[in-house]
């Protein structure tokens, strides 16, 4: 349900790029933009393919799933990483004129999926960095191979923690998935449509 410009206060409404369609469309109170739609979604099929890989890792060993899945999950988490910097920044950009929490466990909800898009992919990328082996991203040389370097706390914290907060963020992503189905189908408010219509 959109308001009218009329009744809508001046610093709730879309700016005049938002009504003349341009890209990007800003966020607006009652929908997101076509940049934070973007995010979600490209990073949404960024995670599927990352949890997908995580997943064969660990019920398909050596398996040709597992071998076919594997070899982008660090890829494609360190293009993830890069993806939730921009995210986060454009968020906290537009963070007065985004779509209101339905509720107090939607606002936590979202504030725990971002510090776990956060810490996760970080916490992949020290073990990387401190096993002092070569990491080249889509053929993008980020670290260097640095013999008799390695750094033992880094890939420790990873080993203890990386595939933990891991399975934690898929856990977390399922509530999201379920509890948008669940506001689209049976809640008060349809909170599907701000990230689709
Ligand atoms: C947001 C992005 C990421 C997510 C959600 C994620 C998630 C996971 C999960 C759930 C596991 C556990 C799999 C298992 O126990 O078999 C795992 C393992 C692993 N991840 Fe990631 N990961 C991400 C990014 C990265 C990055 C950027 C790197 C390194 C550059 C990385 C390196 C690894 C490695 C080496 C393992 C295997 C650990 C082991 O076999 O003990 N991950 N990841
Ligand atoms: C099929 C998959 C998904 C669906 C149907 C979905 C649905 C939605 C919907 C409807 C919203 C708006 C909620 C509101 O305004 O109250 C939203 C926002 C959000 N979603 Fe998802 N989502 C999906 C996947 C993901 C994944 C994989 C992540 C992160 C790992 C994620 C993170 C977020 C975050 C942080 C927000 C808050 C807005 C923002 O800062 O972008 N979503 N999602």
């Amino acid at each position: 349900m959109r308001s009218s410009p009329a009744t809508t206060p001046a610093s709730a409404r879309p700016a005049p790029s938002a009504q003349s369609g341009s890209w990007p469309r800003p966020d607006s109170t009652t929908r997101y933009g076509s940049l934070s739609r973007t995010l979600h979604w490209t990073m949404a099929a960024c995670f599927a393919v990352v949890f997908s890989a995580a997943l064969a890792h660990y019920f398909l060993p050596d398996t040709p799933v597992e071998a076919f899945l594997w070899p982008v999950h660090k890829p494609v988490g360190a293009l993830l990483m890069l993806l939730v910097v921009l995210r986060l920044a454009w968020t906290l950009a537009n963070a007065r004129r985004r779509p209101p929490s339905v509720s107090a466990a939607s606002r936590w909800g979202h504030r725990a999926l971002y510090f776990l898009m956060i810490a996760v992919p970080t916490i992949g990328l020290l073990r990387q960095y401190g096993s002092a082996r070569a990491f080249s991203p889509f053929g993008v040389p980020l670290m260097d191979e640095r013999p008799g370097e390695r750094i033992d706390w880094m890939t420790q914290l990873g080993g203890l923690l990386h595939g933990e907060l891991g399975w934690a963020l898929l856990a977390l992503v399922a509530g999201h998935i379920t509890m948008a189905l669940w506001h689209r189908r049976r809640g008060p408010q349809d909170v599907l449509s701000r990230m689709t219509d």
